[in-house]
């Protein structure tokens, strides 16, 4: 069984205990920290370089090399195959975009387009993963909580799933009532979720959901669930793949709850210790300055791994302010409007392993950024073009320099969230700033405004003219 070299292990390093891949677990049982899945290498199949991989690329017939998670089973083989879950996920694509160099004061940037996945984010890589552990352990009814892509794909994937030889499965997403973006609305109805909308923010949604799954022995499919980062994995695989294996320096994601820049610590921090690759690459994480947990904690206050011993009272300290001040996430970018991101601890030790940097962007920045994405023909939804406005303050700022190499991690599809968009790109003035309200987006200087016109060619042709 494949499942003989994997196992849980919890990252608190004093702690470390270990538990079998069979186990439900969304913390270590003993001092509560989080779990990473692990494996004994010198038992595993990895190919001696990640060329190796590319053999998978003639046999695509077969699902699993289809799929752009499980043709890299070898680096997260914690399942049997006839237990891999695929509805096809990521078939994305890494692009040069002079457009955006030239915005972010660069001579080359790559966007990594995970709004290509079956549900129009990098949400799918996750759960094909974590419904294949779901699979594996006979686990049928499902939970998680959202700012709308992970309940998309949740739903998707549970309903998918007597299509793939599998047991039908009930999806139950937890949402912050009028907090996400209609487009993750409706997958989420349309694809038969039981959806519940909290009165409250996604942070409270998230608290909702622990302690709902915990009370019924419901599957929790956030990415405190271990089995899900694993899949995440594979978004940098792809990125190294589409750079014919070269590591580029700088990986920018969009921080919300953490689990991406977790999931890439781990695998460059795998792929290193394998000698699969020969250095590390940078992680910048960005998150929108109205949601910028981890930019304080990390900028002003400090907050490091330490080698897995983090100030974990001043993290504390940080939440208790919060709480005291009634603090809520507040930021266009709807995807990453959260305050309490469940994976600090492994963002903050992937920022250790990948010497990382991180930064906040304001909801005007990610809007003009936003702009400017869509107009390369790689539309976004606003949490995804954080990350291209992110990197323009770090080479602003010196922090990045303007020969590097850098890949934008575009989480999300553009119509995920229209709204904002038409907004953007239609309104002016007073209207704008009313539209986006406490957002603060006051400008559109990237706007294309649709022009109104009489139904008359004469009419017509002139403003063509
Ligand atoms: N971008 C998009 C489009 C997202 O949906 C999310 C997270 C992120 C970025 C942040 O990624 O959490 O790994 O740091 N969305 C979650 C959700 C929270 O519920 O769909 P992260």
């Amino acid at each position: 069984m494949n499942q003989e070299f994997a196992f849980q292990r919890c990252i608190d390093p004093s702690c470390a205990a270990t538990f079998g891949v069979s186990e439900i677990l969304n913390a270590c049982p003993k001092c509560g920290a989080l779990l990473d899945v692990d494996y004994d290498w010198s038992r595993a199949r990895v190919p001696a370089s990640l060329r190796g991989f590319e053999a998978k690329w003639s046999t695509r017939r077969n699902p699993l090399h289809f799929s752009g998670v499980w043709r890299f089973k070898e680096l997260l083989d914690f399942a049997p195959d006839e237990s891999a879950v695929t509805i096809g996920e990521g078939q994305t694509l890494l692009r040069a975009e002079e457009q955006v160099a030239e915005y972010v004061g660069m001579h080359h940037v790559h966007l990594q387009y995970e709004g290509l996945n079956p549900t129009g984010s990098f949400k799918d890589n996750g759960m094909a993963a974590g419904f294949t552990h779901a699979r594996m352990v006979g686990a049928r009814k499902m939970a998680c909580a959202s700012t709308g892509n992970t309940s998309s794909s949740m739903a998707a994937y549970a309903s998918a799933m007597p299509a793939m030889n599998g047991k039908k499965c009930e999806a139950i997403v937890f949402v912050g009532s009028g907090r996400i973006a209609m487009g993750k609305l409706s997958q989420g109805l349309d694809y038969g979720a039981k959806t519940l909308q909290i009165l409250g923010h996604f942070d409270d949604a998230m608290r909702r959901v622990k302690e709902a799954s915990k009370a019924l022995g419901i599957y929790l499919l956030n990415s405190v669930n271990p089995f899900r980062l694993e899949g995440q994995k594979t978004i940098m695989l792809r990125v190294l793949e589409a750079l014919d294996w070269r590591v580029p320096d700088w990986i920018v994601a969009p921080g919300g709850n953490l689990g991406n820049s977790s999931a890439f610590g781990k695998v460059f921090h795998e792929l290193k210790t394998l000698n699969l690759i020969e250095r590390m690459p940078h992680l910048a994480v960005v998150n929108a300055a109205g949601a910028n947990t981890l930019h304080r904690l990390y900028n002003e206050i400090g907050v490091r791994w330490n080698g897995g011993s983090c100030d974990k009272a001043k993290i504390d300290a940080f939440y208790a302010t919060m709480d005291a001040e009634q603090r809520h996430a507040s930021t266009v970018a709807s995807a990453i409007e959260i305050n309490r991101p469940v994976n600090l601890t492994k963002a903050l030790r992937a920022l250790e392993w990948m010497n990382g940097v991180v930064c906040e962007a304001t909801d005007q920045e990610i809007m003009d950024a936003k702009a400017i994405i869509g107009r390369g023909g790689i539309g976004c939804e606003p949490a995804s073009a954080a990350s291209v406005a992110g990197l323009k303050k770090l080479v602003a700022n010196g922090t990045i320099g303007k020969s590097e190499t850098a890949v934008c991690i575009i989480t999300g599809h553009q119509l995920k969230a229209p709204q904002p968009t038409v907004a953007y790109h239609s309104l002016s003035g007073e209207e704008l700033s009313r539209e986006f309200g406490d957002f603060g987006v006051t400008k559109n200087p990237y706007a294309n405004p649709p022009v109104q016109v009489k139904n008359e060619l004469e009419e017509i042709l002139r403003v063509l003219g």
